[in-house]
């Protein structure tokens, strides 16, 4: 399969698929599910790239897998765990088991009392010990930060709740920042994290809590917790009702549909959090119902393969000419990154391909004038995924917005036509001349023929975050079973984890003998610095 679609890309790489692009492509190799619409006609594959590709998904059992996952197989096998955080939004759906257990009914009573909490803090009833709550501290890292700290920007126009912030790095500067900001009499602290073990967290949240102390008699009584953890969040000192749980089926890097997304239930309130996870059980059922051919996390599997695995380009950049989506890179980069960022297969093999991509990105416009440079004339090709609102948010400035979006289809433009010699000439001709002409024009060439495509829709309102960032959980889902990994673990994060606790000690002034010389190096002229 794979030799297959190699081959065919090697009959393929040299042509101009800019040809390719008539109104029926334009057509075929689009899709659309209620507003919103993916178009991957500006690239490479044509019907039968896009044929070995639905085998391959087809191949590797796509769809059983899939099935697997909703109905609550253990497919995590590494960890043993099922992988539910569809079941998070599964607001009218059936029961969901789990080893024989329906968890849809403590699934609902949370949501029910994350509910109750936000329209207390919202309302006022619920109140700091100098009154109403103004602001929201919500202190986690990697899933724990970047999904509700992307959803409460993202969904900025419907924020009508108390400011919110967040607090991740373990460094210093980050939680100082916050609290400078912060009346620590009408703040709410959330300690988020999964396993309430991670030291970045519970360091911060010790901070927050003598902070908080310092100020008011009962620091506990302006703190809550998400965790899947009761005895670490009793240990901590926040009283069970004030502590959402979860289970271990959620993955962090997938959990913002759960009590993670509390902060953001805080800025929008319960019913723009259920349109939220509406959004997200609309493109669940999508994936599971519709053809390959207009399954739109398929398709964006399909595209990132074929661009990652078989085109061998390493990375690829998500550009959002929506600024509210400014978080959306760093939250993939988690996503995509620590999913399928694994070098063997779920049997132990060595894969015998490339794992996931490099994600990066920027908003656009900002990006076009830092990098979008190498996209067009550096000698690495980079795949570009462009997303773009019809509506933007203040309608007195629509013009404005329209501005943004002749930016976002003029680079796709400008990535497929690329510019070449003639015409770069014919640009210059009127200043230079002879060989100096031939030197300038040369600068000006781009070679286009680079691929991207774009996700339009309507306007960025809770739903439509919620469809896109299921969208996007699936692609890694679907990526993840072509290339025989377990998307749903993350050991490469424990060696840099254990290595950084023993050298807490060395850092503090132990002896650094045993460590090898560099690090031995670092460490002594980080002390001769005052460290
Ligand atoms: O170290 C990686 C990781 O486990 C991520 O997968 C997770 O999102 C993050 O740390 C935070 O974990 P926790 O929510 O348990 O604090």
């Amino acid at each position: 399969m794979w030799d297959k679609l190699r081959a065919h890309f090697e009959t393929v790489k040299t042509r101009r698929f800019e040809t390719l692009v008539d109104d029926a492509r334009a057509a075929d190799f689009s899709t659309s599910l209620g507003d919103i619409h993916f178009d991957y006609a500006k690239t490479n594959i044509d019907a039968d790239a896009r044929r070995e590709l639905f085998a391959l998904l087809d191949a590797t059992g796509v769809a059983a897998k899939r099935d697997a996952m909703f109905a609550g197989a253990v497919i995590n096998e590494t960890e043993g765990r099922a992988v539910l955080h569809t079941a998070l939004r599964n607001l009218d759906g059936g029961p969901v088991m789990v080893e024989g257990v329906d968890v849809m009914p403590d699934v609902l009573a949370t949501l029910a009392r994350m509910e109750d909490f936000a329209k207390a803090v919202r309302g006022g009833t619920f109140q700091g010990q100098g009154g109403m709550i103004t602001d929201v501290v919500n202190i986690g890292i990697g899933g724990s930060d970047l999904g509700p700290a992307m959803g409460v920007l993202a969904l900025a126009a419907y924020h009508d709740g108390p400011r919110c912030h967040f607090v991740s790095n373990v460094d210093p500067a980050d939680i100082s920042q916050v609290l400078g900001k912060c009346d620590p009499a009408t703040t709410l602290v959330i300690v988020a994290s999964k396993t309430f073990t991670t030291i970045e967290t519970m360091t911060n949240a010790r901070t927050a809590k003598a902070w908080m102390g310092q100020t008011v008699s009962d620091p506990a009584a302006q703190f809550a917790a998400l965790s899947t953890s009761e005895t670490g969040t009793a240990d901590f000192g926040i009283p069970a009702d004030r502590v959402f749980g979860f289970e271990d089926w959620v993955g962090g890097r997938y959990s913002v549909w759960g009590p993670i997304g509390l902060s953001m239930m805080l800025a929008i309130g319960g019913d723009a959090f259920r349109a939220f996870l509406r959004g997200a059980q609309d493109m669940d059922r999508h994936f599971q119902a519709a053809e390959w051919h207009e399954n739109l996390p398929a398709l964006l599997a399909v595209v990132g393969i074929w661009h990652n695995q078989i085109c061998g380009h390493a990375t690829r950049a998500v550009l959002p000419y929506d600024n509210n989506l400014s978080r959306l890179p760093a939250y993939l980069q988690q996503l995509e990154m620590e999913s399928n960022g694994k070098g063997v297969s779920m049997d132990g093999e060595d894969l015998p391909v490339h794992s996931g991509p490099v994600v990066w990105g920027e908003p656009g416009t900002n990006g076009q004038h830092a990098f979008y440079q190498l996209i067009h004339q550096g000698t690495r090709v980079v795949p570009c995924e462009f997303l773009v609102a019809a509506r933007g948010h203040d309608d007195a400035l629509h013009h404005q917005h329209q501005l943004l979006v002749a930016n976002c289809l003029a680079q796709s433009e400008a990535l497929m036509k690329g510019r070449d010699l003639d015409e770069a000439r014919s640009k210059v001709a009127d200043k230079f001349a002879g060989d100096e002409l031939e030197r300038q024009a040369k600068h000006r060439v781009f070679p286009g023929n680079r691929p991207s495509v774009t996700l339009a829709y309507a306007t960025l309102d809770p739903h439509t975050l919620g469809a896109i960032i299921a969208l996007y959980e699936h692609r890694v889902f679907v990526e993840g079973v072509v290339l025989g990994l377990n998307s749903y673990d993350q050991w490469g994060v424990e060696l840099g984890k254990e290595l950084a606790t023993a050298l807490q000690p060395i850092v503090e002034g132990a002896d650094a003998s045993g460590k090898d010389g560099s690090t031995a190096a670092l460490v002594k002229f980080l002390h001769a610095h005052d460290l």
